[in-house]
């Protein structure tokens, strides 16, 4: 718990800077699994910095971002690839065919065989070393909404009206939100070696409680991170304050 979360998200830089430095000395790939919402924004700005005045190298990361809206293009300004390049990918030296990202833009005939891509293309590279979450209100980590399985993989899933309201600041209004998307399933994200989930804010401190102290359930999809063994949920003051 850090007072703000500017301060958490310095923290979660320099673990992520720690095992890319790690991976490097030892001539491995480092791979992360990224998330994209306001959550992450002040994690990549410090990566940046990193980067920038500190010789952060990412030519050895390989990234999965967790998920996309679908349909939608690929350069539309709320697109999650779009995200990506502009929080992060563009302003550092990763190799931009290591960026993989859940494509919108899939035609829908070929969806399952895309996520089942997705899937293989994550065992090829060894697995994620380190996924990277933000939290829904609902308690969703991709989206993975309530009531996803602890077995799901990556999948086309119905996104929430909460979810949708949530985002629709990043649309023109609600109903430009997209009703799908794709994300990597909860099986997915728990196979991953350590997972860090990050959570800032008032609007999240309710949740938080819920998948920290409560039961795990698929009801709260974040409260199956509880069943990891290398998972550290990093808050600001308010987002811990339901915390007891
Ligand atoms: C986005 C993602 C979502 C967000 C969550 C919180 O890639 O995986 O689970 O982390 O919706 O969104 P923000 O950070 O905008 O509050």
């Amino acid at each position: 718990i850090f007072s703000t979360p500017a301060e958490g998200a310095k923290w979660v830089a320099q673990q992520v800077a720690l095992l890319m430095r790690a991976k490097a000395d030892a001539g491995e790939h480092c791979v992360l699994g990224l998330a994209t919402g306001s959550t992450p924004k002040l994690l990549y700005a410090e990566l940046v910095r990193l980067h920038r005045e500190e010789g952060l190298s990412f030519r050895h990361v390989i990234a999965f971002n967790l998920d996309e809206y679908y349909p939608i293009e690929k350069d539309a300004l709320q697109s999650y690839n779009r995200f990506m390049k502009t929080q992060l990918f563009d302003k550092v030296d990763i190799d931009p065919s290591n960026c993989f990202i859940p494509d919108g833009e899939v035609p829908k005939e070929k969806i399952k065989e895309h996520c089942a891509d997705y899937e293989r293309m994550i065992a090829l590279v060894g697995g994620i070393d380190l996924q990277i979450l933000g939290i829904g209100v609902n308690g969703h980590i991709g989206f993975n909404e309530p009531g996803s399985s602890i077995h799901s993989k990556t999948r086309m899933v119905s996104l929430e009206n909460s979810t949708r309201l949530a985002n629709a600041y990043e649309f023109q209004g609600m109903s430009d939100v997209p009703r799908l998307a794709l994300t990597m399933g909860i099986s997915t994200i728990l196979k991953a070696k350590k997972i860090i989930l990050m959570g800032w804010g008032n609007t999240k401190a309710p949740v938080i409680q819920k998948a920290v102290e409560g039961d795990v359930t698929e009801s709260v999809p974040a409260s199956l991170l509880q069943t990891h063994d290398d998972a550290t949920f990093v808050m600001d003051e308010q987002a811990a304050s339901q915390l007891t």
